[in-house]
């Protein structure tokens, strides 16, 4: 008897720091990547937290410098990678640190890319196979996330509205991953409720999506189900008490492993997000949240098995037959959705009817739809914005 077994295969080369209090690791890390003078990218808002000094504060006290660039926005543009590589050179900075959400991690990353890459970034993108552009001859990074979600702290991505529609695309390398990863929770404790259930809303998106998509990867699978139980047991409590340190460092671990799940690929949910935030500047996590049950009623029947195993691991019990067990997914993220409060609606949120046919067409060739277990179709990507508004 001959048995078919894929070929599989999975590369990680971050190191991660992780546990409440990794930050004072900070000035270590720096030295073994033989660094000196860090460029701390972050947003006002992580500035207005606070965080921004105790990083600072941190590599003051291990003897090292730090300059800091404040210029991202909310969905990363051109402008604030370029005036950042501009700053990185003025201040002589030796490594970048990304500080904050997904978008000072995502330019922190891309800063360190165009700091010796000199095309312009639209031609790094993935989509026309700007990944063979990338060279590892990079300043090193070093990623401190401050929030529980996107993962781009372990991730080879970097997502930046570029182009005339500022449409979002994926910049995407093995070396655009950091050389550190910083894990701390403390740094999440302060994070209002909202923003703990959207962000929690993202690495759930990316655990299932990963585990339920197309392809073979074991590795990433037994990851993303790690990511899921965690998620079940931890994201209702993190949101419902920010000062629960267990369960912010489970949901920071949990993140982590959802983005490394995500080398497998993502599905409809991530394509779909992505122009409510180009078109519509919906905050990412909150745009997957309210399209992931959509969606995974529509993928239900593709990859019902996958479904059923997922629904487990957020923590269902139920029994019977496949249809009913795949369908326990949806229950339980439903009713992860009803405890964290998170919003049901676009419309309420300002996306409106007339945004729905540019948002399809950027959807249908968004890189994360290959990955679906079921093509998502103009028809179906419109019902689908149409059921969530
Ligand atoms: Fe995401």
């Amino acid at each position: 008897m001959t048995v078919e077994i894929p070929i599989s295969e999975m590369s990680f080369p971050t190191r991660m720091v992780v546990g409440p209090g990794a930050l004072a690791r900070l000035p270590n890390e720096m030295e073994k990547l033989g660094t000196k003078r860090a460029l701390i990218v972050a947003d006002k808002g992580i500035k207005a937290a606070g965080i921004v000094e105790r990083v600072e504060r941190v590599i003051a006290e291990g003897g090292l410098a730090g300059a800091v660039y404040l210029g991202v926005s909310k969905n990363p543009i051109e402008r604030d990678v370029l005036e950042g590589v501009e700053t990185f050179r003025r201040v002589e900075a030796d490594v970048v640190i990304g500080l904050g959400g997904g978008a000072p991690m995502d330019v922190a990353k891309t800063i360190a890319l165009k700091a010796t890459h000199e095309l312009p970034l639209i031609e790094y993108d993935d989509l026309i196979g700007g990944d063979r552009k990338i060279h590892g001859n990079m300043p090193p990074v070093i990623a401190i996330p401050t929030t529980a979600g996107t993962g781009s702290e372990v991730g080879r991505a970097s997502v930046i509205c570029l182009g005339d529609d500022g449409h979002k695309v994926v910049i995407f390398s093995p070396h655009m991953l950091p050389n550190v990863a910083l894990c701390d929770a403390e740094l999440t404790v302060g994070l209002p409720a909202h923003v703990t259930a959207a962000t929690g809303m993202d690495a759930l998106t990316h655990a299932l999506e990963a585990y339920v998509s197309n392809g073979n990867h074991p590795f990433a699978d037994m990851m993303a189900l790690g990511a899921l139980t965690r998620i079940g047991r931890y994201l209702v409590r993190a949101v419902r008490d920010g000062s629960d340190i267990k369960a912010r460092h489970e949901m920071m671990l949990a993140s982590s492993m959802a983005a490394i799940s995500f080398q497998k690929g993502l599905g409809a949910c991530h394509a779909l997000a992505h122009p409510l935030s180009a078109v519509a500047d919906l905050h990412h996590g909150l745009a997957n949240a309210i399209m992931l049950p959509h969606v995974i009623e529509y993928n239900l029947d593709a990859a019902p098995e996958a479904y059923a195993i997922a629904a487990q691991a957020l923590g269902d019990n139920v029994s019977g037959t496949l249809a009913l067990r795949a369908r326990g997914c949806f229950n339980m993220v439903w009713s992860i959705l009803e405890a964290i409060g998170s919003p049901r609606r676009l419309a309420p949120l300002g996306v409106k009817k007339k945004m729905i046919p540019t948002m399809v067409e950027q959807a249908v060739v968004d890189a994360a739809a290959a990955g679906n277990p079921k093509k998502l179709t103009p028809e179906a990507a419109k019902a689908l914005y149409e059921r969530a508004m």
